[in-house]
Formats: C-alpha cells, structure tokens, sequence
C-alpha cells in the first residue's frame, strides 16, 4: 500500500517535472541537491589581484574538511584569465564535484559553464563576486559590498573631517575593475554617501572623473590605478590644488595610490581600503593609510561550508539566506538567495579591537599601535 502511494507521488512529482521543465531556478534549487557528506565540493578562485584571494585557499580546504567534504580548489592564476577558471569549471562538471562554489574572475563571462553545471546537477553558489546574467546560480554567499561603499565613503568624510573641520574638500574617486560585479556595488554604496556631498558643494572632484567608467580600475591592477593617479595629479594638481582625499576601493590600489601620491612630492591624503592586507595594517598604524575593512576570509568560507552543510542536510531553505536583496545579489537576471555576512570598518583607532579574533593582523596592529 506504502509502496503503491509512493510510486504514485514519483509519478505526480516526475509529470510536474516534465510539465515545469527547467523554466526558472526556484524549480531545481533545491529538487537536485544531492550533495552528502563526503562528497567533492569544487571551489573556483580567480586571479590572485588581492590577499584575501590567497587565503581563501587555506580558509576552503580547512572548512570543508571540518565540515566532512573534500576540496577542490582551483585559480584562474595559469594566464590570470577568464578562460583559465572557464575551464577549471568545465573539469570540475566532469571530474563529478557536487556543488562549484565560484569567485567569478568576470562575473558576465560564465554563463556558458554554470548553465552546463546545472544541467549536471550541480549546486552553483557564486562567492563574494556575483555571476551575471544568469539564471543558474543557486546562492550568493558574500560580505554586504554595498555597505561596504558606504563605510569606504563615510571612512573618507570622516577621515576628512577630523583632519581639517571645514571643507569643501577636494577628492578623487577610484573605483575596482568592471568586469568584476563587485566593483559596481562598492561604487553604488560609495556614491549613496558622497554624490548629496558633492550636489551640496561640500565635496568637490577637481578631475571631474566620477562615473563608474571614468574611475574603473582595469583588472584591479595596481599599475592602473597608479598610472591614473599620477596623470590626475600632474594635469589638475600641480597647480597647488590640495588633494584631500581619495576613494580607494581596496587596500593593494589604496597603497598605489599613496605611492603615486608621495612620488609626485605631495603630501598623502584621507586614503581608503578594503581587505585588511597585512601590507596595509602598518600604514594606518602610521597614518598613511586611513582606512580599510576587515572581511575575515575564514568567516566568508565557513559562510558558503555551512550553506553546503545545510543541503546536504536536505535543507531546501538553508539558514541566513535572503530572497531579495536586490541591491547586492541582483545579477540583471534574477535575484540570486543571498548570504550576507557583516564588513567592519577599521582604522587606527579600533584596529586593535576589530582584529582580536585574527593573530596575525592583530599582532601587526598592536606593533603599529606602540
Ligand atoms: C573583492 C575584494 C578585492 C577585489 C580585488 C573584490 O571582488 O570583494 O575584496 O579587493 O575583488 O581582488
């Protein structure tokens, strides 16, 4: 009798399938997660343009141990190209992973591997980057990047502020690579704060580069930003307009930027960061660098580890997952579930406190703090 319902439910379940076919995400999340302890999970890096990408290796491998699956992680680091992580992806679908957790080294370029690792079965979770224009993504597990642009801008204000009371101050805006889907919501979150200044007069842009465009950084490359840096000083500020701050996206363009700064004979400004580098803990120590944020890597995996965890548990709403953030999960497609996990702002003045759950960046805060 069991039996016979049974078979009879398969039937009902296999002709809903067959009606629905593959028409949107909702209807195969979690239908073909079949994930189980033990289990392969494949974990697809890009090109190592920061620190945090480097030990994001290390945070995987430790995680997914302790949690029971075995890693593949892979980098786009053969050519530092979309085609190196294209193919990683394409082996991982055939060497059988279970789930492909993606750091998209160009969220617009994978559409092609993530519709075939669906296809396969596959759980795709995109991590800290975005995958666009796809409906085959399952989550985005990711620290909250447009709070992110919100803290960088207010760090600057700020940072600002306490330097000279009044303004209007003079700024530069840098903004990370547009083939990463990131860059744009650390520059929307950015902007939220600076453009009301900028409308008021209180900010200014002597450069006059303030689209997304203008001030993108290609490939987060350091050179670039540098390069940009110099040519501004030298066509707008070799007058003796005084720069008073710079809106770094990150911490290895935040420390190009002090360098074209020092170069060109002026004196460093309210510089921004992000990632909490250990080549960056010592210039705000110093009062080189003003800012950066702290994005604990261990705490990012474990974030995409526990998500795994609760499908192989069969979860089909897995914990702290959100269904409608469109601001930071939207791909132009859909709005992919999204994990949000919390940045926090770090200056000279709380780096001590902020990294007390890191040994390393705390101990270099603490020598910085003597
Ligand atoms: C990451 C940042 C990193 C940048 C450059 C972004 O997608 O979120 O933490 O600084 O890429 O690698």
């Amino acid at each position: 009798m069991r039996k016979k319902l049974l078979i009879g439910l398969t039937a009902v379940a296999l002709a809903g399938v067959a009606l629905t076919g593959c028409s949107s995400r909702a209807d195969t999340s979690s239908s073909d997660t079949t994930v189980k302890k033990g289990d392969t999970i494949g974990v697809a890096l890009p090109a190592k343009t920061s620190q945090n990408w480097v030990l994001a290796k290390a945070s995987f491998q430790d995680a997914l141990s302790k949690a029971g699956f075995k890693a593949d992680v892979q980098y786009a680091a053969a050519t530092n190209t979309v085609a190196d992580q294209q193919n990683e992806i394409q082996s991982m679908i055939t060497k059988g992973d279970k789930v492909i957790v993606i750091a998209a080294q160009d969220g617009s370029q994978l559409n092609t591997q993530v519709a075939q690792a669906k296809k396969a079965g596959i759980t795709v979770i995109a991590w800290d980057r975005n995958i666009l224009n796809t409906k085959n993504v399952d989550y985005y597990v990711a620290f909250n990047n447009y709070k992110v642009g919100q803290l960088q801008a207010q760090a600057l204000v700020d940072g600002m502020k306490a330097k000279k009371s009044t303004g209007p101050y003079n700024i530069e805006i840098f903004a990370g690579a547009n083939t990463d889907a990131n860059a744009t919501v650390f520059y929307n979150g950015a902007m939220s704060v600076l453009n009301p200044l900028i409308k008021k007069g209180e900010l200014k842009v002597p450069s006059g580069q303030t689209s997304f465009q203008q001030t993108q950084t290609d490939n987060w490359d350091p050179k670039n930003s540098q390069t940009r840096m110099s040519n501004i000083l030298t066509k707008t500020y070799s007058n003796g307009t005084k720069l008073d701050g710079v809106l770094s996206p990150n911490d290895t363009l935040g420390r190009s930027i002090i360098t074209a700064v020092q170069s060109a004979g002026l004196s460093v400004p309210i510089v921004t960061g992000q990632d909490s580098e250990t080549a960056s803990i010592p210039l705000i120590m110093a009062g080189t660098q003003y800012s950066t944020i702290y994005k604990n890597t261990d705490e990012e995996a474990q974030g995409a580890v526990s998500l795994i965890t609760d499908l192989s548990k069969g979860k089909s709403k897995p914990s702290g997952v959100d269904y409608n953030d469109k601001t930071n999960a939207g791909n132009g497609k859909i709005t992919v579930p999204y994990k949000a996990l919390t940045p926090i702002l770090v200056t000279k003045d709380n780096a001590v406190e902020a990294y007390a759950n890191n040994p390393t960046l705390e101990a270099l805060a603490k020598a910085g703090a003597k």
